[in-house]
């Protein structure tokens, strides 16, 4: 049976590299001891040199081979090196890698032994190479450095199971069947047998044994299967089918892989999930966080999904602009997250060279994830570059040749782009609220600016999509961008701006709800991310997500997040900061409460000023419309009082906030995601820190400074001295490996010390 070794601690680096790294030992005092996910540098927050993550770095290790591994094959597997790595063995050059995005295994067979130790060492090329998607041109993102995903030693018989692919050609018929494409790796042998089963977390549901192997891609079927519970986001219902590989009887080899039944389809009028229609409901996510950009572990990777799912009550997530994590990709499956992903690339195509790079790309994130029920459709084209015949043709020509079950599609900014894909994707950035034509008709009134490029109906949210695609007929549609830089919304902007950011977002989610040919929308995008300095706001970030970098929420998340059913939660968030002088002319309206209460009742001042039903006029596709309450408060100059509103279900009280006039900080809350990690490979955690008032409302202003110490068997990732953002902040703490107790402490000034305790334990 194969035999599997995590790798991921016990590193050795340096932030440079020589050629005579290759052949040297592991000399302690030049290195630093390191553990996977590692980024070859940590950057700060904001306003930083965006060439800081690019040089070349080495990485060493020492490989011990267990003495049974004797007469094995072994490899070395990587799940993500940014963006090229060259790796020897002992200081000969055993194989390397192109692409920071998709995993890569070598063999060492030839070049270790049994009982052996022998010296790894990996030269991390993390400079923007030209030759490299998504490199070539400008992007809007950072992609950092370092060995930032987990590795692993792998010992296997001769012959042994190198992919099992599964099919479910129709999970619609009562009785379904499923297909299993084994792919064996080693020479044929005479005896060599396989066994087929579908398992339910354990127990066997049906199975196809002793099939005889006749050529190394074996397609075997499992019939008449009953009583399987489909796949969907409301039951994310997961399967495990086993291959094992026997000779003569005895078994050599076994993979598991998880699956579902599920179908997905793009239609003209709309997407189909198992046979129904779905509007998708989605927002992009890059996989980069404070500090260490991508490293981070397999917890805080799925905890990004859960975020989607509860706290945005998303359908779908675009992993802009490149595969994404497997650990994000598995909690997608867990909980019924929908995903678009897609190769590295970003407007920019490269010469004939990068274009085969591009077709090994598309070559390798299919065949790392075409298990995940998750997956539904893959982008196969260079994000909103140009047409490109041959290119296209044969990126999904590759597509469909490794996955005939699921669509693909290219994400264009173009009108009337060659539409060589099952769906057309397209980043509609019209809906700018009128902007445009405004900010034309004042330059006009300067001579310098041709009014008429600019559209008539700017305050559209979303084109047709025939408009768009300039075809004929209806084809597949669905918008993967919209908003983003057409609005950068700070968490802690002014209060207009902030509710302006989120009813952008409403109001093109109306428009993807009213369009029947419009599949979904995606908007630009969850998170705020660091990028280079050809965009963001002068410090290195892009403040484009509806939550900020640390996933606290801006109002515009609250726009999402009350589209969820109330029966998966109850959601009312005022989008106000309840003041009278922050808004232009002073006051709160028109006060816009994101709920899915069927009305809010609103009191000022202890008094009932009366009672609001959502917008359906202005919103009139969208799940949950807004409440907007537009009645005046007095004037300025008048005495500014206590506010409260009150959510209805069903004529029942379903929630309440209050607000006080008079904002004083009053407590520091301190919450860590998760009160237990786990021993051994790296873990983590995210704690975040609010200042709050007498009501337990947070401080949109509050910039005070907290002091963070993190002791025991933890680590602080980033700085100790924070200071809130808004009212608030968050820190990610790391274990070291061993278990024990992690101590956090935090200290205000002005609100006092809070401590927390993590316990870390050995998993299982
Ligand atoms: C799009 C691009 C995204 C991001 C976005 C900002 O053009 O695909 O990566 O830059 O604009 O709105």
């Amino acid at each position: 049976m194969r035999t599997i070794l995590p790798i991921n601690q016990q590193w050795y680096y340096k932030p440079s590299f020589e050629p005579a790294d290759v052949a040297s030992g592991i000399e302690k005092e030049r290195f630093s001891q390191v553990q996977l996910p590692h980024a070859n540098i940590e950057l700060p927050y904001n306003y930083f040199d965006d060439r800081d993550f690019r040089f070349v770095s080495c990485y060493k290790r020492v490989l011990s081979i267990p003495e049974q591994w004797q007469g094995r094959r072994i490899f070395i597997d990587f799940e993500g090196v940014m963006c090229q790595a060259r790796v020897f063995v002992d200081g000969t050059p055993v194989g390397g890698h192109q692409g920071g995005y998709t995993p890569f295994s070598i063999e060492l067979t030839a070049h270790v032994h049994g009982g052996g130790e022998h010296i790894l060492t990996v030269e991390v090329d993390s400079t923007e190479r030209p030759d490299i998607p998504p490199f070539g041109g400008t992007i809007d993102y950072l992609t950092y450095g370092g060995i930032y995903r987990e590795a692993q030693l792998r010992a296997v018989p001769q012959v042994f199971i190198q992919d099992v692919f599964v099919k479910t050609p129709d999970v619609l018929a009562d009785v379904k069947q499923l297909l299993a494409q084994v792919t064996l790796d080693g020479a044929m042998e005479n005896g060599l047998a396989l066994d087929i089963a579908l398992l339910d977390e354990g127990r066997e549901l049906a199975a196809r044994r002793d099939v005889p192997v006749t050529a190394d891609v074996c397609l075997q079927a499992l019939e008449g299967l009953a009583d399987i519970v489909l796949w969907s986001p409301q039951t994310p219902r997961l399967y495990q089918v086993a291959a094992t590989l026997r000779r003569a009887g005895e078994v050599i080899d076994q993979v598991e892989v998880r699956m579902g039944f599920r179908q997905a389809q793009f239609r003209p009028d709309g997407f189909y999930l198992n046979g129904q229609r779905l509007q998708l409901r989605g927002l992009n996510r890059h996989q980069s966080f404070p500090y260490v950009g991508y490293a981070m572990p397999a917890r805080v990777q799925r905890r990004d999904a859960d975020i989607l799912k509860e706290e945005l009550g998303l359908n779908l997530v675009r992993t802009s602009h490149y595969p994404q994590s497997r650990h994000f990709l598995d909690r997608c499956d867990e909980i019924g997250l929908l995903v678009f992903e897609e190769i590295p690339g970003w407007q920019h195509i490269g010469d004939q060279a990068w274009k085969r790079q591009s077709l090994r790309d598309v070559r390798e994130m299919i065949l790392r994830d075409r298990n995940h029920p998750s997956i539904i459709i893959w982008g196969v084209r260079i994000n909103e570059s140009q047409d490109d015949h041959d290119f296209y043709t044969a990126t999904n020509a590759l597509a469909h040749e490794l996955d005939d079950t699921r669509p693909t599609g290219g994400v264009r900014y173009l009108t009337g782009s060659e539409l060589l894909e099952d769906v057309y994707t397209m980043n509609d950035f019209v809906h700018d609220n009128g902007y445009s034509r405004e900010l034309a008709k004042s330059i006009r009134n300067f001579g310098t600016y041709d009014a008429t490029q600019v559209l008539d109906g700017a305050a559209i949210a979303l084109r047709q999509p025939q408009q768009v695609t300039g075809l004929s007929h209806p084809v597949p549609y669905m918008v993967t961008e919209y908003n983003g830089h057409m609005y950068p919304t700070k968490r802690f902007d002014q209060e207009e701006r902030c509710v302006e950011h989120a009813l952008r977002h409403a109001r093109v989610q109306n428009a993807s709800y009213a369009t029947r040919g419009i599949a979904g929308a995606v908007g630009w995008c969850a998170f705020d991310y660091n990028t280079h300095a050809d965009f963001g706001s002068g410090d290195q970030i892009c403040y484009h997500g509806v939550m900020d970098m640390f996933r606290i929420p801006k109002f515009a998340a609250a726009a999402y997040r009350s589209q969820k059913s109330p029966q998966e939660e109850v959601v009312m968030e005022p989008a106000t900061y309840w003041s009278r002088g922050e808004r232009s002319i002073g006051g709160i309206i028109p006060l816009v409460v994101f709920t899915n209460c069927d009305e809010v009742a609103f009191h000022y001042n202890g008094k009932h000023l009366g009672t609001y039903q959502p917008d359906r006029q202005a919103y009139p596709a969208l799940p949950h419309p807004p409440v907007v309450i537009a009645d005046m408060l007095g004037d300025w100059g008048c005495k500014w009082e206590d506010g409260e509103l009150v959510g209805y279900i069903g004529g029942k009280e379903a929630a309440r906030r209050r607000f006080t006039r008079n904002q004083a900080p009053r407590q520091l809350r301190v919450a860590a995601d998760d009160f237990c990690l786990n021993a051994g490979d790296m873990d983590a955690t995210r704690v975040t820190v609010a200042a709050l008032d007498q009501l337990g409302n947070t401080m949109a202003f509050l910039m005070e400074p907290v002091q963070v110490s993190v002791s025991g068997e933890g680590a602080l990732i980033g700085p100790d001295r924070l200071s809130l953002i808004g009212g608030q902040t968050a820190f990610w703490v790391r274990t070291t490996g061993q278990s024990g107790r992690i101590d956090v402490v935090v200290e205000s000034p002005r609100l006092g010390t809070q401590r927390i305790t993590i316990e870390v334990k050995q998993a299982g």
